[in-house]
């Protein structure tokens, strides 16, 4: 088999790739260890920026999310049993942040893909990646107990944290910079009507909690704890009694509980590997890099790096050149590494750490305090929430 671009991975990175590379007439096979409903229903991030939104309608993806995404203008951070809500559309000039789930959008480019005539191996098994560093590079893989071979111009290692693109790049060539936190996040999705329009961000002595949605009748709930946790630790009556505590505030505001659908823990990291590309090798979202949940940007990173890399290719195959493709890693790590900065900030302001101290938990109220009471600040939170220009 022979293709353009051999992509592995059909997460968001992926398939948005293949999307973007079948706009611009460039052919892609993308290659996924997963079966299709698995990753249909996969359990992740929600929070599409403004410019993630754009790009999907803009590219023919976005009518169901156009339908059926919430838009929100705003946010709500809550400590001291008080809420304060940043208008985020009013500080940003009119930008909004739209949940939608992020297996909603990997359903969509499935889709997309698919009736499009793309090609994707789903419950492909051994996948390996070689060649890239000559002129041949190559994904080996078996799919129906058949061994395989594709062929390509170029590898989109698009296969996540625990994929195998990154491994295969020789020892020395990448720096790695990470960070590790302690905690982790329990996620549960909930048969409840959400109790608040917004998201609410809660900074509480007993640790961190967030309140978002999937619909006007599913919730999102996430709460802090140990980094080691066991899921068993926590009946569900013990996970709403903590939601409770956390985001009680003054007044008549009530957290409406509801039946749990699914829950899950999600650990908390900091990973940048540098360059993100190596050869005919080019790494995008997870697979180059992590970031801790508290910012919402997983998922918008992946959207970026992609649409670079896209670009690149078009490039490429128009005009045979090669500068957009040199360019790829430096131009994706600038927004990269502003949004682990905005990310470890918004981490690190909102969480109870182990070895905090009464002076830290202190510094952390009235940098929240400071924050909700400056618009310079607000802004700057919202600017970034809302996702930064792409270039
Ligand atoms: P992925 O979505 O990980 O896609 C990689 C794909 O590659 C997968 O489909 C995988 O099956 C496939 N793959 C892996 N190895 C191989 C292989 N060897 N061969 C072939 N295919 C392979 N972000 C937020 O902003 N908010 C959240 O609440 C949030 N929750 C998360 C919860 C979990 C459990 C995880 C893991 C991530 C979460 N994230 C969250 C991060 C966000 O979901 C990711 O940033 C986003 O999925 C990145 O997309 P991606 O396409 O780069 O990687
Ligand atoms: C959601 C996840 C996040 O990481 C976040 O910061 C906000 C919302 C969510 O799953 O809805």
């Amino acid at each position: 088999m022979r293709t353009q671009i051999g992509i592995v991975g059909a997460g968001p990175a992926g398939l948005l790739l293949s999307h973007l590379l079948h706009l611009q007439g460039i052919e892609s096979v993308i290659i996924e260890s997963r079966s299709r409903k698995y990753i249909e229903e996969r359990i992740r991030a929600g929070v599409l920026e403004q410019g993630t939104v754009d790009m999907l309608v803009e590219t023919g993806v976005g009518e169901r999310l156009k339908r059926e995404g919430l838009v929100h203008h705003g946010i709500e951070l809550r400590f001291n049993r008080r809420g304060h809500r940043i208008d985020m559309y009013e500080l940003t000039g009119g930008k909004a942040i739209t949940i939608y789930a992020q297996h909603e959008v990997v359903k969509d480019l499935v889709n997309a893909r698919l009736t499009a005539g793309g090609q994707i191996f789903f419950e492909a098994a051994d996948v390996s990646v070689d060649g890239f560093n000559g002129t041949t590079p190559s994904i080996r893989f078996s799919a129906d107990g058949k061994p395989r071979e594709l062929t390509c111009d170029f590898i989109a290692g698009c296969d996540g944290f625990h994929g195998v693109c990154r491994p295969s790049i020789p020892s020395g060539v990448l720096t790695v910079f990470d960070r590790t936190y302690p905690f982790a996040w329990l996620g549960i999705l909930a048969q409840a009507p959400p109790s608040s329009q917004e998201l609410v961000y809660a900074y509480h002595e007993r640790g961190f909690a967030l309140l978002s949605m999937r619909s006007t009748e599913i919730g999102r709930l996430y709460v802090q704890v140990p980094p080691d946790e066991d899921i068993k630790n926590w009946p569900d009556e013990k996970i709403w009694r903590e939601l409770q505590l956390r985001f009680a505030v003054d007044g008549d505001w009530k957290l409406t509980e509801g039946p749990i659908l699914q829950k899950g823990i999600t650990p908390m990291r900091s990973f940048v590997a540098e360059p993100m590309q190596y050869g005919k090798l080019y790494l995008a979202g997870d697979a180059a890099h992590i970031v801790p949940a508290t910012g919402a940007k997983g998922l918008n990173l992946a959207a970026a790096d992609v649409r670079l890399l896209a670009q690149a290719f078009a490039d490429f195959y128009s005009a045979g050149g090669t500068r957009l493709l040199d360019q790829y890693s430096e131009r994706c790590l600038r927004r990269v590494w502003k949004a682990q900065r905005f990310s470890w900030w918004m981490t690190t302001m909102l969480h109870r750490f182990e070895a905090d101290s009464p002076f830290d938990q202190r510094r952390q109220i009235a940098e929240l305090d400071y924050l909700t009471g400056s618009r310079a600040a607000m802004t700057s939170l919202a600017e970034n929430y809302v996702g930064l220009p792409w270039d």
